[in-house]
């Protein structure tokens, strides 16, 4: 399939996108409370280490990887690593990477984005019930608040559909109309909400105490605590990194398959690298943590997935101003959240479009409905069961959004370094400013990055058994007998997206 495909329109608007895609949810929303529960400056040493061993380089090679498959029209990974791996690998074991990656990542956008669109959709109720003063009486329990809000039918779908309808206007856009445009107006205000809650973080004064508060949540997150060091802290720090850049789902290459054959590929990707961990470490990370730790202190820190719901929610109706600050906390996660969604999206607009010839507004709606459907589940189970604990939600996060990222990551450098050898960096080098130096490549990227990711994943799946993920019901399920079938519903999904996807894809590259 060689139909024109379309090019990002600036180069400032290809970096406002790329950004807006690692931007997300993980930034403001997971990091704070990943490294609140492994240790604060425990978890900091392993993640920066992770950061610059394992996630700029995979970066830099999904960007050259996408790029060269956008060359032979492909926005997809399965064709990208299939092109690479034949260059030093039999047709044979090319297909079957290339199909392997292709039905991971297409899991991923399915499944992952199922419950992540859910998680957006919350983050605009809340701005809303913030703004409105949903929850602002102190009578009301913030924890009761959230099952409520997650057993409400009409609370979630409304702004679940939202959300869907936002992503499905601005992927019919296309590229340059639709994800760029999107870009421009939603990245310049997450850094003026996030600047603004900043300085409200550190200007906070505790009830409690009334020294300086602020500064002590800071310490938390930044003094180094060798001794604290471990497996499982090292473990979630990679793991953070896999999910905070995007890497491991598809979805660079896929933002990637729109740049020009020349494009420069090395700076830029080390470019939105960094807008993300500033917002992650230097704007999440002095706004969460202060705010958390001033009114909570180290426990309340630790109140996990609920923090941003549940914990925060506690916090901005005591605050002066709590109204406001807690109205653009939610619609800063609303759009940070959407600019990652909409990659998701669009990936599998792409995937229409190169599979069935299906054209992008079609694609789109097409897609709309799909999310509807792979939803539904997770709005369901609360609502249905009278419960909050989203197993369903919970086991496909266990998988499509931390494991197989970091086993597509290992497919990804064995089709792009090892098999596609030399011309891998060649491939990075053409048209970038920067070069990455051969001894880079044959040092760092072809052996430190993969021992990485092999140790990341070995160490994982131990910790997978320990944990009892393995079993047939899992052990986090014991405790909720009711809701094993919800566990198992998330595994049979899990399995049929994959060998659909694996069959399917498998077809269509054995006839390229
Ligand atoms: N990098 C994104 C984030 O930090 C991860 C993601 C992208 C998740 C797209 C879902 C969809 O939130
Ligand atoms: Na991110």
């Amino acid at each position: 399939s060689f139909h024109e495909r379309e090019h990002w329109g600036s180069k400032l608007g290809l970096i406002l996108a790329m950004a807006g895609n690692a931007i997300g949810l993980g930034n403001f929303w997971r990091f704070p409370y990943q490294a609140a529960k492994n240790g604060g400056g425990a978890f900091m040493i392993p993640y920066f280490a992770a950061l610059l061993f394992m996630g700029i380089p995979l970066l830099i090679i999904e960007w050259s990887m996408g790029r060269y498959g956008g060359r032979y029209g492909y926005g997809t990974i399965g064709p990208m690593v299939y092109l690479q791996a034949k260059e030093g690998a039999s047709k044979k074991v090319a297909l079957v990477l290339g199909a392997l990656a292709g039905a991971i990542a297409l899991s991923v956008v399915v499944l992952l984005n199922s419950y992540y669109n859910h998680i957006i959709g919350w983050t605009l109720g809340y701005a809303w019930l913030t703004a409105t003063g949903g929850y602002m009486d102190p009578s009301v329990d913030t924890v009761s608040y959230f099952v409520h809000y997650i057993q409400s039918p009409s609370l979630v779908f409304t702004f679940w559909i939202i959300t869907l309808a936002i992503l499905w206007y601005v992927a019919r856009g296309g590229v340059q109309k639709g994800v760029e445009r999107l870009a421009k107006i939603a990245m310049p205000t997450i850094y003026v909400f996030a600047l603004i809650l900043l300085i409200r973080a550190l200007t906070l004064g505790s009830p409690v105490k009334p020294e300086w508060a602020p500064i002590k949540g800071l310490d938390f997150l930044w003094a180094p605590r060798w001794n604290e060091l471990n497996w499982s802290s090292t473990l979630a720090a990679a793991g953070q990194i896999f999910f905070t850049l995007s890497l491991g789902m598809g979805i660079i290459q896929n933002y990637a398959s729109y740049l020009k054959k020349d494009d420069d590929i090395v700076t830029s990707a080390v470019a939105t690298a960094s807008l993300n961990e500033f917002a992650e470490v230097i704007l999440a990370g002095t706004i969460v943590i202060p705010i958390a730790f001033t009114f909570l202190g180290p426990e309340g820190l630790k109140s996990g997935v609920g923090l941003s719901f549940i914990a925060l929610p506690n916090v901005f109706r005591t605050m002066v101003g709590g109204n406001v600050i807690g109205t653009l906390w939610f619609l800063l996660l609303f759009f940070a959240g959407i600019t990652s969604s909409i990659a998701m999206f669009n990936y599998l607009v792409a995937f229409l479009e190169e599979q069935f010839g299906v054209d992008r507004k079609k694609g789109s709606s097409v897609i709309f409905a799909l999310y509807i459907l792979a939803g539904l589940p997770i709005a369901l189970e609360p609502i249905v069961t009278k419960t909050s604990e989203l197993l369903y939600l919970t086991e496909l996060d266990n998988w499509v959004g931390s494991y197989l990222l970091v086993v597509l990551g290992l497919i990804e450098i064995i089709s792009a370094v090892w098999l596609f050898k030399e011309k891998g960096l060649e491939e990075i080098n053409n048209g970038s400013y920067w070069k990455v130096p051969k001894w880079f490549y044959s040092i760092v990227m072809k052996l430190i990055t993969p021992a990485f990711i092999i140790v990341l994943l070995v160490f994982s799946t131990i910790d997978y058994a320990k944990n009892g993920y393995l079993k047939v019901v899992p052990d986090f399920a014991k405790n909720y007998p009711n809701l094993i079938p919800w566990v198992f519903a998330a595994r049979s999904v899990m399995v049929l997206v994959f060998l659909l996807s694996f069959i399917l894809i498998y077809r269509a590259l054995n006839n390229m």
